[in-house]
């Protein structure tokens, strides 16, 4: 199981110092890049990341909650290994964003909001390296896990099988202490948690306790 701490509730003050307090036991840090318009939410984009990318050497994961990824991806400094996903409810052509994200040398996720069924995803599966199931609507940390999301990480998981792909799953909205060995069995390889991390007094020792939990 990899972690993906999501500093959307980290303090916007103290971004540098509060990504470096988790940095040794995430598999990727989680940008929430919203544009104000895919979502009704505006977050950092590629200033504020880039200048935090030239510290860190944790993988980035950049999830773009934004309406033109194709446009705006090119401009976030990569490193080998960050992963950039853009949402599928976004673009027109996705095989083409796809391509593009390549291009950077970055791992490519598709994200799926709550009600875009997996099949919609079907034929891009063998593209990708990551399919990013959300599991509340995108725009904010801090809302509840949407259960329903667990039937879907297990067709997503399913699917995959079948088709002998080795697509990696990563689950984001809503992941606390209580459900997170649930949607480990689901299927889930990757997960997201703000609130439940940075959100807490102490991210470090929260971040240990949902690892710990995770394989309870
Ligand atoms: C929501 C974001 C999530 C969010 C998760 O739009 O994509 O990554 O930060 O926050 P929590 O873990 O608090 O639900
Ligand atoms: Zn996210």
């Amino acid at each position: 199981m990899k972690f993906a701490p999501s500093l959307l509730a980290a303090d916007f003050g103290r971004l540098l110092e509060t990504a470096q307090t988790v940095a040794d036991l995430s598999a990727y840090l989680h940008w929430d890049v919203m544009d104000g318009h895919f979502v009704p939410n505006l977050t950092v984009g590629p200033v504020v990341v880039n200048a935090l990318r030239e510290k860190l050497s944790t993988p980035f994961d950049l999830h773009l909650m934004i309406s033109e990824p194709h446009k705006y991806a090119p401009q976030f400094h990569i490193k080998p290994g960050d992963l950039i996903s853009f949402h599928m409810e976004a673009v027109r052509d996705p095989v083409s964003v796809i391509e593009t994200v390549r291009d950077l040398g970055a791992r490519v996720g598709l994200a799926l909001k709550p009600r875009t069924p997996v099949r919609e995803a079907e034929l891009l599966l063998s593209r990708i390296d990551v399919l990013l199931v959300m599991s509340v609507e995108p725009g904010f940390a801090g809302q509840s896990f949407i259960p329903e999301t667990l039937t879907k990480i297990r067709q997503a998981k399913e699917l995959i099988h079948q088709k002998r792909l080795r697509v990696e799953l990563e689950v984001d909205g809503g992941v606390n202490l209580q459900n997170i060995r649930e949607i480990t069995r689901a299927g889930a390889d990757i997960v997201v948690a703000a609130s439940a991390v940075f959100g807490q007094e102490h991210p470090r020792a929260a971040l240990e306790a949902l690892q710990q939990a995770a394989s309870a």
